[in-house]
């Protein structure tokens, strides 16, 4: 089978694409199971591991593939941003949904997180108000409005019913339209991008086999540094919250929020503001003998490598790295801020052989006064980062 060239264009988009429907294939099955009752959630998720072990795989499947997903989109964006995709003016529609389902992205991490109700589901869940309140004037009463209205079922509803909705209907406009006015339509999308995507499949199915979250207290506990250093999903929604580490009142909040806020918005407006290009390929040409001046020295010094591999191959090869090089610019980063997360091993001590008020979290979640930690950011993140100190 010959793969089309707008696959290889889109390459990361696809795997996106692809990673959104076992996303959605996975979800269905994982409903099927799941109790949204504060007291059997967990109950419902530990199910699974202790009686039904393909059904426990699949919710791994359905963790790491997010993890893959949020990745895919992450390159997917470095990718479009360095071919100024931005710059043609049938993208602009295309570029602004793409930055938008960023937001229901995000929804879908922290309400994925809450669902299972442990202890990361509590620390999540109280962490969403906590941060709405960080927002001027209107932040005190969201983040009140937050929490009364939180219930289980209203999480799932907004996890399984209301982000897919908003997801399907920007990645309609993103993209699934087009697709569906190609010749073959989204079938034959899906098929070759298959191929593409087979081996990022394989490995998140490997991975949800070899390093699923353990989830089977009392018959395993982890320890409480497990899941230190290795990358699961919870590291992206927790890159907002490191700045607590650092920093205290206005500090903390220009960095976990007013800056990712700013970036976000400029993102998403900026194109708006530069001249329309309706001709990107045309664009191209006129400036090819400026960009050529200036790259004269590197012209020059690649100039045997051309002769080596082409001039084809070489251009290939350059944006290759160059999208390689802007991923690691922003990756490395994340991890050197969150690798000390111990994000499996919240059960050593939150498990109920751990003796009272360490099982479920307590039914009193909701009041600040009973739980003063819950409102103390720092405590929570650093608690979150250093469990065995923090206590
Ligand atoms: C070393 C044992 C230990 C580990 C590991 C641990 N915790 Fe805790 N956690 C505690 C103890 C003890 C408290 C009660 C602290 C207090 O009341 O002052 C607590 C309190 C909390 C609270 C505050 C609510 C409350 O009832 O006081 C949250 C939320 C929480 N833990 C979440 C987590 C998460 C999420 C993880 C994993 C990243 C985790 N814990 C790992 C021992 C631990």
């Amino acid at each position: 089978m010959k793969i089309k060239q707008y696959h290889w264009h889109h390459f990361f988009g696809g795997i996106a694409l692809l990673l959104l429907i076992v996303q959605l294939l996975s979800g269905s099955v994982l409903t099927l199971f799941y109790t949204p009752h504060l007291n059997e959630a967990y109950a419902s998720v530990q199910y699974l591991y202790n009686e039904l072990s393909a059904v426990a795989w699949v919710r791994d499947t359905h963790r790491w593939a997010a993890l893959f997903l949020v990745l895919a989109v992450i390159m997917h964006f470095i990718r479009s941003f360095l071919r100024k995709d931005y710059l043609v003016r049938e993208s602009k529609t295309l570029w602004l949904t793409g930055i938008l389902l960023f937001l229901p992205l995000l929804g879908f991490l922290v309400t994925g997180f809450i669902l299972p109700w442990e202890w990361r589901g509590y620390w999540f869940m109280e962490m969403v108000p906590n941060y709405a309140g960080e927002i001027p004037l209107i932040g005190p009463s969201l983040s009140s409005f937050l929490l009364d209205a939180f219930t289980m079922p209203r999480a799932l509803v907004v996890h399984v019913v209301i982000l897919p909705i908003i997801t399907l209907v920007l990645l309609d406009i993103h993209t699934l339209s087009k697709i569906k006015r190609r010749a073959g339509g989204l079938f034959l999308y899906v098929r070759e991008h298959g191929l593409l995507t087979t081996p990022f499949l394989l490995i998140i199915g490997i991975l949800a086999y070899a390093l699923p979250m353990p989830s089977q207290d009392p018959a395993i506990i982890p320890m409480p540094l497990e899941g230190e250093r290795i990358p699961t999903a919870e590291w992206f929604v927790l890159i907002f919250y490191v700045p607590y580490l650092y920093f205290k009142g206005v500090g903390a909040t220009l960095f976990g929020f007013y800056i990712p806020l700013a970036i976000f918005l400029v993102l998403a407006i900026f194109p708006y503001f530069l001249r329309a290009k309706g001709n990107a390929v045309a664009d191209k040409t006129k400036r090819e003998p400026h960009a050529a001046d200036k790259k004269g020295g590197l012209r020059r010094l690649l100039s045997p490598l051309r002769k080596i591999m082409g001039e084809r191959a070489l251009t290939k090869t350059a944006g290759a790295l160059t999208v390689f090089l802007a991923a690691m610019a922003l990756f490395i980063p994340l991890y050197a801020v969150s690798y000390a997360s111990p994000t499996m091993g919240c059960n050593s001590c939150h498990n109920l052989t751990a003796g009272n008020r360490m099982g479920l979290p307590p039914p009193t979640f909701k009041d600040r006064e009973i739980n003063p930690n819950l409102k103390d950011n720092t405590f929570m993140v650093e608690h979150w980062f250093y469990p065995q100190v923090v206590w």
